[in-house]
């Protein structure tokens, strides 16, 4: 089986940026509240923006990073629970918008916020069977059209944004090793879908979220390493779902992974579901954190249940 690899990474967020002394505006909450409970300082609302948008404007960053023409891209996923139309799917859209090739496959993937990892398996395994050896994978949410607003317990949580990965398929790689599982749950969390007799906003037990989350980390953690004969130590980077700065830290300390070796964009940006993870990895790539040769082990949990992991390298 032939591997993937990053060749290239792309993000855009919406401008409006919206802080928690906005949110304690409108809900029974505070900045302390907040901040010391999530991590969370503020978070990006699409105002004029749309999710076609944002996708098209990450997935455009991404292929000029990656220095790939549309045209060579071999299949095209989309990892999100909140596109502008459910036909057509935001990938087709995007197919249009970037003038990707029409004989390729191009769909959503719905694993919420572990999505950007499902979907990466899913390229890898699709390029293994294709002529083409690029692919683009995205992660877009824009959760804020759907947050209950009188619910304080999540509307301080999510924010809005996209990012991308152009990958490259190559004979001799080695997987990405995705370790990935589900747990049929809607009590837990639940994003409401077309259905009637149900109000169409997210609804969320967070403590139990919490607590699966503590463990679903170091499941994927301890399973990638495995698969893939790594040890912590021979990671260079660990990129974690930001879904809550607390759920990091413990993950971290459990490791003992130095403070070098992992990063939080959760501060800014709020949880924003399957655009979370590529969102870390491409602002790393832009500071020069991680760059060819990097080795990234990820892990996301979310709704679904739903949580993965995998070990990453950069082209
Ligand atoms: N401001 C002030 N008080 C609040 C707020 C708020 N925004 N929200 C809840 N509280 C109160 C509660 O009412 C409760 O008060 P009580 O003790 O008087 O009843 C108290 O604070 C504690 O509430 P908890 O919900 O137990 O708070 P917790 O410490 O668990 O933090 C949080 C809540 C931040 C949601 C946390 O549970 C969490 O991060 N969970 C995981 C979320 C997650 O990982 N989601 C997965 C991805 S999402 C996706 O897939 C779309």
């Amino acid at each position: 089986m032939k591997g993937i690899k990053i060749k290239g990474t792309g993000r855009c967020v919406p401008e409006k940026t919206v802080t928690n002394a906005d949110l304690a505006a409108i809900v029974d909450t505070s900045d302390a509240w907040i901040t010391s409970r999530t991590g969370i300082h503020r978070r990006r609302h699409c105002r004029g923006e749309t999710h076609t948008s944002l996708c098209a404007g990450a997935a455009r960053a991404a292929l000029k990073k990656a220095g790939v023409p549309p045209e060579e891209i071999g299949a095209c996923i989309v990892a999100t629970v909140t596109a502008d139309t459910l036909v057509p799917s935001a990938a087709c859209t995007l197919q249009r918008e970037l003038g990707l090739p029409q004989d390729i496959p191009c769909f959503d993937l719905n694993a919420a916020c572990t999505g950007f990892l499902f979907a990466l398996h899913t390229m890898e395994c699709l390029l293994n069977a294709s002529p083409r050896k690029f692919g683009l994978v995205v992660g877009a949410d824009t959760l804020s059209r759907i947050t209950n607003w009188e619910d304080r317990g999540t509307c301080i949580l999510f924010g809005d944004g996209a990012a991308a990965a152009v990958v490259e398929c190559r004979e001799g790689w080695s997987s990405i090793g995705a370790e990935l599982g589900c747990h049929g749950d809607d009590r837990l969390l639940r994003v409401p879908g077309v259905e009637t007799g149900h109000r169409s906003l997210i609804s969320m037990e967070g403590t139990r979220v919490f607590k699966f989350a503590v463990e679903a980390v170091p499941w994927c953690i301890d399973r990638v390493l495995a698969r893939t004969g790594r040890t912590v130590e021979d990671v260079d980077f660990f990129v974690f779902h930001q879904a809550n700065a607390r759920i990091i830290d413990l993950a971290a300390r459990k490791y003992r992974i130095p403070q070098s070796k992992y990063y939080k964009n959760i501060g800014e940006y709020g949880n924003t579901s399957a655009a979370s993870i590529p969102l870390v990895l491409s602002e790393l790539a832009d500071l020069g954190r991680v760059g060819p040769g990097s080795l990234v082990l990820t892990v996301g949990f979310g709704g679904g249940l739903t949580w993965g992991g995998a070990m990453l390298e950069f082209a």
